[in-house]
């Protein structure tokens, strides 16, 4: 599809008013996209698992309007009015307007809560603008009802991606692609798709536990650091490479070789670090206690031969991945040796989900 496939021809309802509720996940990317260019299109192609606890709910109540030039909505985020998020969501809405015509017709009040501890340092980005597109599809579904399921997920991840790159991951699970790959049949720079290759059965029910070693704002944010791709040194090498390492995935995620998945997974993880603290300027997200408890999963895989291994966003936080089958021993090593290196001992234990899903208000 492309982007004039995601511009609709007149719609075939009206509607006087309603509500919507969708939730979204959050996702975790294995394959990490670093670099874009205008407007959030992935300097290379990436791939996440799709999470399951952590998530936003999102609800938007619409009523038709008189003056139909201009946005207008508000915004509660936990229950209370949310005056600094409504920029970003200004500009989102902005920015979709042309493919979402009905936006200017109604007033919207747009209702958002997250499953994890605000602050937590989890980006709530991802979750928050693949909820919101969510709801805004499903009202331009009721105004056109013969659209297909395809177009509307494709296109609830396109319009997902205007408002956070990563959060075109966030539609539908359990694996999502995303960004143009030679050797990936449907996929695309303009939104995720479910990975279409055979993923061995461990990897459908994969844990994903989250160390939140630093719940404060990050002091660079994805923005800035996806801007430091431009003329970065290693940049080209960097999204080659990304290409190359979602080959290798292949035969790792149809077969379950857990040993493949951990050193591709964790290459991943330290070479987005590593962009990071060879931009210009430079910069460094990790803080001491990602390096210990990198460190004391190292330890603990070489002693006890449990697959367990890391992943890292954006942040100090560690994503600590493991089989199901590994669940008991796993946890227990998390919360003896690792818990202590975590912000007010805290973690979060999910796992990998199916994707957003409408909640029936
Ligand atoms: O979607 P953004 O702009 O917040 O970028 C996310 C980038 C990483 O989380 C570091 C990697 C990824 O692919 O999710």
């Amino acid at each position: 599809m492309t982007e004039k496939d995601f511009l609709p021809s007149a719609y075939q309802n009206s509607l006087k008013e309603g509500k919507v509720t969708w939730k979204a996940p959050s996702n975790i990317a294995l394959v990490k996209y670093w670099g874009k260019r205008p407007v959030q299109i992935p300097a290379n192609p990436s791939i996440s698992f799709t999470l399951d606890t952590c998530a936003t709910t999102t609800s938007i109540t619409f009523k038709e309007k008189d003056d139909k030039e201009v946005l207008s909505f508000d915004l509660l985020f936990e229950g209370r009015p949310k005056e600094d998020f409504k920029p970003k969501i200004q500009t989102f809405l902005e920015r979709i307007e042309t493919y979402l015509p009905f936006l200017k017709s109604y007033h919207f009040i747009i209702e958002t809560s997250n499953s994890f501890p605000h602050s937590s340092g989890i980006a709530s980005s991802a979750s928050g603008m693949a909820a919101l597109s969510m709801c805004l599809m499903d009202i331009e579904r009721q105004l056109n009802p013969s659209m297909e399921e395809s177009t509307f997920l494709a296109k609830a991840s396109f319009l997902a991606r205007l408002g956070s790159g990563s959060a075109c991951r966030s539609i539908k699970g359990s694996l999502v692609q995303w960004g143009k790959h030679m050797h990936i049949p449907g996929s695309s720079d303009l939104y995720g798709v479910p990975y279409p290759f055979e993923v061995n059965a461990v990897f459908q029910t994969y844990c994903d536990t989250i160390l939140l070693v630093h719940k404060g704002q990050k002091q660079v944010s994805s923005t800035v650091g996806h801007n430091l791709m431009h003329n970065h040194p290693y940049a080209d090498n960097r999204f080659q490479q990304a290409g190359t390492n979602l080959n290798q995935l292949k035969p790792i995620l149809a077969s379950g070789d857990l040993e493949g998945f951990i050193k591709l997974v964790e290459s991943e993880a330290l070479t987005l670090h590593a962009m990071m603290m060879t931009s210009s300027p430079y910069f460094i997200l990790m803080k001491p206690d990602t390096l210990e408890i990198i460190n004391k999963i190292w330890q603990y895989r070489e002693e006890t031969k449990i697959p367990v291994c890391f992943t890292l966003d954006a942040g100090a936080n560690v994503h600590l991945l493991y089989p199901v089958a590994a669940k008991e021993k796993v946890q227990m090593f998390i919360e003896d040796e690792l818990a202590p290196h975590c912000e007010n001992g805290q973690y979060i234990h999910d796992k990998v989900g199916s994707g957003a899903i409408k909640i029936n208000s």
